[in-house]
């Protein structure tokens, strides 16, 4: 049983939840451009319509009072509430006021994400994270955001999955905007990255009563196949490894090592010797300022044996449990072993931002979304998050997501909500999960 004071809530995201992409003097995004490539996404959506949140947010905020959630994440589209002069855009920053006082109202927390990877596509143009102006720009944005939600909002994350934005993006470029990075780029943009981060967290408590504050990297935690010492040791490194499977852009601790420790780990500074970009001590001041939280996203995980000595990556056997797109295979153990590993070494009180299951999810001929997989997925996970819990301080779970929304580069396909969309006509229909949900917000109970 989670204590009284845990938070249960759900996350969403603007590009994937609003549509309404081009009202009220929003300027376009780098994902209003990337979708409209034919090819980009699997089914050649995109976000203009998707949950249609921009216009139907009071049902939005409706179906969070039915679930009785305690708190609601939701990101800010960076593109409503600045316009590309830079200047506030007072009809997109009162729709999130709007969202923010109707939650209030129903008694429910607003936890806001300032960056959820919408970047705006004139600030793209002028080099989007490469530009070293790059965080003076976020400091004021998250300033007019601050101010205009203030006596409303407290509770910030600056930035969501770095490694997403860094390797999807820049890397792998199967996200917006799509734009290769060499090496020394990638890291002169993620110290940018950081710079945003530190700055905004700078502003919130200049501008923020009794903030809390924290940013939501997401991970896949090595889960090791026996309970022995020493597996878990080796675990743990990996886990914290520079270059695990030699993707440096998507690991944990070139991103949380300086926000939490204060500085790279120090097989950064040997790896990247000569093209270091330019890290000053004030820099890493301004990055490792304190949180109050260290958020996570965390949906699966890797198994890894350790037999004479060696640390071996376990394959998935044949039919083993999983959602329907690729990277989501269910390990709930991910969700005591992730934060066992954070709170060892970062020391801090850690909440779950994300995690949730996506399936084929299908209207069956009573008219109701019947998932037990998503049930099923939900409840081993929070018996771990539940375990681990009495090691070390968890604080809270949101569920990915309210509801069914726009899955980035997969589209429309892939259904994590606990809510149906239809596409065609907008119906919302509750799902099986959602009371599930219900039920154990209310009794605490798994
Ligand atoms: C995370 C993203 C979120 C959503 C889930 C399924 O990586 O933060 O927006 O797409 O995955």
């Amino acid at each position: 049983m989670f204590n009284k004071d845990f938070i249960f809530g759900v996350s969403t995201a603007s590009y994937q939840i609003e549509g309404s992409i081009d009202a009220d003097g929003k300027c376009a995004s780098i994902w209003d451009e990337y979708t409209k490539v034919e090819g980009n996404i699997d089914d050649n959506s995109d976000g203009s319509v998707v949950c249609d949140s921009y216009i139907k947010y009071k049902d939005d905020v409706k179906l969070l009072k039915e679930l009785k959630v305690n708190s609601y994440r939701f990101s800010i589209a960076w593109t409503r509430v600045i316009t590309e002069n830079n200047k506030p855009n007072k009809k997109g920053l009162a729709y999130y006021k709007k969202l923010a006082k109707a939650l209030v109202k129903a008694g429910i927390k607003p936890l806001v994400t300032l960056y959820h990877w919408d970047m705006p596509q004139w600030l793209e143009e002028k080099g989007g994270f490469l530009n070293d102006k790059i965080s003076d720009y976020f400091a004021y944005y998250t300033d007019v955001v601050t101010k205009s939600l203030d006596g409303l909002v407290t509770d910030y994350i600056t930035i969501n999955e770095p490694q997403c934005i860094m390797f999807l993006g820049h890397k792998v470029c199967v996200h917006a905007p799509g734009v290769e990075y060499n090496d020394k780029d990638m890291l002169h943009a993620i110290h940018n990255l950081l710079l945003c981060h530190g700055k905004a967290v700078k502003v919130i408590r200049e501008n923020v009563k009794n903030s809390t504050i924290g940013f939501a990297p997401c991970s896949r935690p090595s889960v090791p196949t026996d309970d022995s010492v020493e597996a878990y040791h080796k675990c743990y490194d990996k886990y914290f490894e520079l270059d695990r499977d030699g993707e440096y852009p998507n690991n944990v601790s070139i991103y949380s090592d300086p926000i939490f420790l204060g500085d790279y780990p120090k097989e950064y500074y040997e790896k990247f010797k000569d093209i270091l970009p330019n890290i000053t001590k004030e820099d890493l001041k301004l990055i490792s300022q304190p949180l109050d939280y260290i958020y996570q996203n965390f949906y699966s995980g890797t198994y890894y044996s350790y037999n004479n000595k060696e640390l071996k990556k376990e394959k998935f056997p044949f039919g083993y449990p999983e959602g329907n797109i690729g990277w989501l295979q269910v390990v709930p153990k991910a969700l005591y072993y992730g934060p066992k590993f954070l709170y060892e070494r970062y020391r801090k009180p850690i909440i779950i931002s994300e995690n949730g299951f996506c399936n084929n999810d299908v209207v069956s001929l009573d008219n109701k979304v019947h998932d037990p997989e998503r049930i099923d997925y939900i409840r081993r996970y929070l018996l771990e998050l539940e375990r681990v819990s009495k090691e070390v301080p968890v604080k809270g779970y949101y569920y990915w997501s309210l509801f069914d929304n726009f899955e980035w580069h997969n589209g429309l396909k892939k259904r994590f909500g606990l809510v149906y969309i239809n596409y065609q006509t907008g119906e919302r229909i509750k799902k099986d999960s959602f009371y599930v949900f219900k039920r154990i917000i209310k009794t605490k109970k798994i």
